[in-house]
């Protein structure tokens, strides 16, 4: 749903001598720590990784055979770095499209769309829904209360809330399907019901979703709608790379990024950046000893709820001292940092890294993801990324329009933030 939210700035203000007191620390603590120091973090070295995993693996959908391969590659990188490998497998509600989505507006001309399948929608029958268009607005329950769609497809624009709940208020007022208008251009984007809905729902793109208002509002517009998925459990992994702590190794510091993709995105973006930061920031630390264990994991299912990460949270038996996310880190102007909860405690210790790194940050918040199943166990996080980029989830989020620079940054920043926890 990605809706933008600016995050309410809380700078902690201190008192000047407080304030120099912490430079004076700080200076002691780089001369001291001046020979475990890691490297600066290279463009290059993350970019190549995107490209392995966005380029050569591809769309790496939860439970595909392509997932499977990119977990080989970042085993095999983390074991070249000389870490320890651990594979978590957790069950999840496998979904995929056996073929693309079909839509057509029948009458009162012919013309074909360009839909995207929401993640979990159930499928048509075979022949597709062939029915006519009803505008439900927004799709809340205000604008469907007693309407009667009778078996016709809703048309609702995106936006306030999730995309399941207007499947299942449709749904409840009779509906056969339902249409999704993009709310910002380019291409329909796609995106997890969560679980699978009552009736197929689809997103199109914002012009032709314009397009089909316009006649919708002149008269009645017959379409037909072919979905086919399946949904099935299914297993999948998290990968995660061990650096054991010296002196306080059952507590550890994680810093992860999700490693799948939605089917038929190559994924670059979201999330082959925040997986290749992920595997920089452990070449960056291979060398440097800290005191507290490092675990460098690469979530599994995260597309269809953030299962993987819940699933590390839920079963965890060290103590989780901090969590640093990457999740789409390639694209845009600057780096922006964010938690949902608001916890100032690695905000903060992430904006002055990035001030000592040179590096400029902004705190906002975008879209979903991992850093969530920490908060909700009252675990300290900084969500590093860079915000919206109208090509994810579709299958333009290719590697040609990630930035090595970013990944570099986001690199040299979310090291800087673990060894803060770690050291
Ligand atoms: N990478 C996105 C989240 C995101 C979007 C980050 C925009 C930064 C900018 C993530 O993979 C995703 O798609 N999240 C979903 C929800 C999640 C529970 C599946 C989302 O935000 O809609
Ligand atoms: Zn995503």
């Amino acid at each position: 749903m990605a809706r933008p939210s600016r995050v309410s700035g809380r700078f902690l203000s201190r008192s000047t001598a407080l304030g120099l007191r912490a430079v004076l620390l700080a200076a002691v603590l780089a001369v001291s720590a001046g020979a475990q120091s890691p490297p600066a973090a290279s463009g290059p070295a993350a970019f190549a990784h995107v490209t392995a995993l966005s380029q050569q693996i591809g769309s790496r959908p939860a439970g595909s055979p392509a997932f499977v391969h990119a977990t080989e590659y970042v085993t095999e990188q983390f074991q070249r770095l000389g870490y320890r490998v651990e594979t978590q497998t957790f069950p999840f509600q496998f979904f995929d499209e056996t073929e693309p989505p079909e839509l057509m507006m029948l009458t009162p001309l012919e013309v074909s769309l360009h839909p995207a399948t929401m993640l979990y929608s159930t499928p048509t029958p075979k022949d597709g829904v062939e029915a006519e268009l009803a505008d439900v607005g927004l799709g809340r329950e205000e604008d469907l209360r007693g309407k009667r769609l009778d078996g016709k497809v809703a048309l609702a624009q995106r936006g306030q809330i999730r995309f399941a709940q207007k499947a299942s208020f449709a749904a409840a007022a009779g509906a056969s399907a339902i249409i999704i208008i993009n709310n910002q251009l380019g291409p329909a984007q796609t995106g997890t019901l969560l679980e699978p809905s009552r009736i197929p729902v689809v997103m199109v793109p914002y012009d032709e979703g314009l397009r089909l208002g316009a006649w919708l509002a002149a008269g009645p517009v017959r379409v037909r709608l072919v979905v086919r998925t399946v949904t099935e459990q299914r297993t999948s992994v998290n990968v995660i790379g061990i650096k054991p702590g010296t002196t306080a190794p059952a507590e550890v510091v994680v810093v992860g990024a999700h490693l799948d993709s939605v089917p038929l995105s190559p994924g670059a973006n979201d999330n082959a950046s925040g997986v290749a930061t992920v595997l920089e920031v452990a070449r960056l630390l291979a060398e440097v000893p800290t005191a507290r264990s490092i675990h460098f994991v690469a979530f599994g299912a995260e597309e269809l709820g953030l299962v993987g990460s819940g699933y590390y949270v839920a079963t965890r038996t060290l103590s989780v001292r901090g969590m640093v996310n990457l999740d789409m880190v390639g694209h845009g102007a600057q780096l922006l940092v964010s938690n949902s909860a608001g916890r100032g405690e690695l905000l903060g210790i992430a904006e002055q890294a990035a001030g000592r790194l040179g590096i400029h940050v902004q705190r906002m918040s975008f879209g979903s993801s991992d850093h969530e199943s920490f908060e909700k166990a009252g675990i300290p996080v900084v969500f590093i990324h860079t915000g919206d980029d109208n090509a994810y989830h579709t299958p333009q989020d290719v590697s040609s329009r990630i930035d090595p620079q970013l990944l570099a940054q986001a690199a040299s920043l979310a090291a800087a933030v673990v060894l803060d926890i770690a050291r």
